[in-house]
């Protein structure tokens, strides 16, 4: 996997129209995402939901285009992000299908886990009678406010020009690599599941603050910009985790004591099993 860029700052959507099917947490998260940005305008993005009430609400609080009705969202649409549960992709593929039939040719984008590249193009393919572009994407919440991680691999109908197109509307909601898709499920289990295991972490140090008599906000603040601090020198640095935590360690002080709590607590056998349970779960959602 290598890394691509790391900020989508003024970068554009080149297109007219870019539909977004299922917008709940991780569809809103990326259109505000790529508003925020300046990626896309409200008036270029099309959202669709299951319950109208949502659907208005979208419309109302970020001024998008949005309804319940699949076909006519994605009609005519350069990018449709599908970002509906993994059991309805293939679903409310078939329902647009008439939307993918030539002379129209978007670029499909599913972030759903489990379902594969194979089984978009297959489905796409059966109605439009030729290649679909296809991509599949992995984000994670922070693309809300611009910080997300999302992992990218296209499928085998997608141009060049297709594929800048998805890593443009990514990198505009964060951090953004290329990835092999047979390592789609890892990808889900550690940086779209990751965020709620760290929000644990930040929680739990932010406790061991306010146990120790510090305001319940003062503590909290620490412990989050601690996280993001030390995020940023494991990114920035390039250097080994290890070697950064030795650099805080000072010989007989007061971290040494904390990492042997942590070691003793089975701090890191805990988030090896939390990742690797959770992508083994990624694995499972296809069709539930
Ligand atoms: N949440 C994450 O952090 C995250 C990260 C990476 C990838 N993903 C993937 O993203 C997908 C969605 O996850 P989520 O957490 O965002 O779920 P979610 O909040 O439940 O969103 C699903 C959305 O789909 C809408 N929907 C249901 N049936 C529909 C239909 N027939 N037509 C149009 N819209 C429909 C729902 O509408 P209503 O709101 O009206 O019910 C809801 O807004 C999953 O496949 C998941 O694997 C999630």
């Amino acid at each position: 996997m290598q890394a691509d860029s790391t900020s989508g700052g003024g970068l554009k959507f080149s297109g007219e129209k870019l539909a977004v099917l299922g917008c709940g947490k991780i569809g809103e998260a990326m259109v505000r995402g790529m508003l925020s940005s300046g990626f896309a305008q409200a008036s270029q993005i099309h959202a669709t939901t299951r319950r109208e009430p949502r659907a208005q609400a979208l419309h109302r609080g970020l001024g998008i285009h949005a309804s319940t009705d699949n076909s006519k969202a994605a009609a005519a649409a350069n990018i449709i992000v599908l970002a509906l549960k993994p059991n309805l992709i293939l679903p409310v593929l078939e329902e647009i299908a008439a939307v993918l039939r030539p002379p129209a040719a978007p670029l499909i984008v599913s972030v759903a886990a489990a379902v594969t590249l194979a089984q978009l193009e297959q489905t796409a393919e059966r109605h439009a009678g030729r290649g679909v572009a296809v991509a599949r994407a992995m984000p994670n919440t922070p693309a809300l406010i611009g910080a997300g991680m999302t992992a990218l691999a296209m499928g085998r109908h997608a141009s060049a020009e297709q594929a800048e197109q998805a890593r443009g509307m990514l990198l505009s909601i964060g951090r953004a690599v290329i990835a092999e898709e047979r390592h789609f499920d890892g990808i889900t289990g550690l940086s779209a599941s990751g965020p709620a295991f760290i929000y644990m972490v930040i929680e739990s140090m932010a406790e061991g603050g306010v146990r120790i008599g510090l305001p319940r906000e003062l503590a909290l603040e620490l412990a989050a910009q601690t996280v993001v601090g030390a995020g940023r020198m494991v990114l920035e640095t390039r250097e080994h985790p290890a070697k950064l935590k030795d650099a805080v360690t000072t010989p007989a002080g007061c971290t040494v004591d904390g990492l042997l709590e942590l070691e003793a607590g089975g701090l890191r056998v805990a988030l090896i099993k939390a990742v690797g349970r959770a992508a083994r779960r990624a694995g499972e959602l296809a069709g539930k």
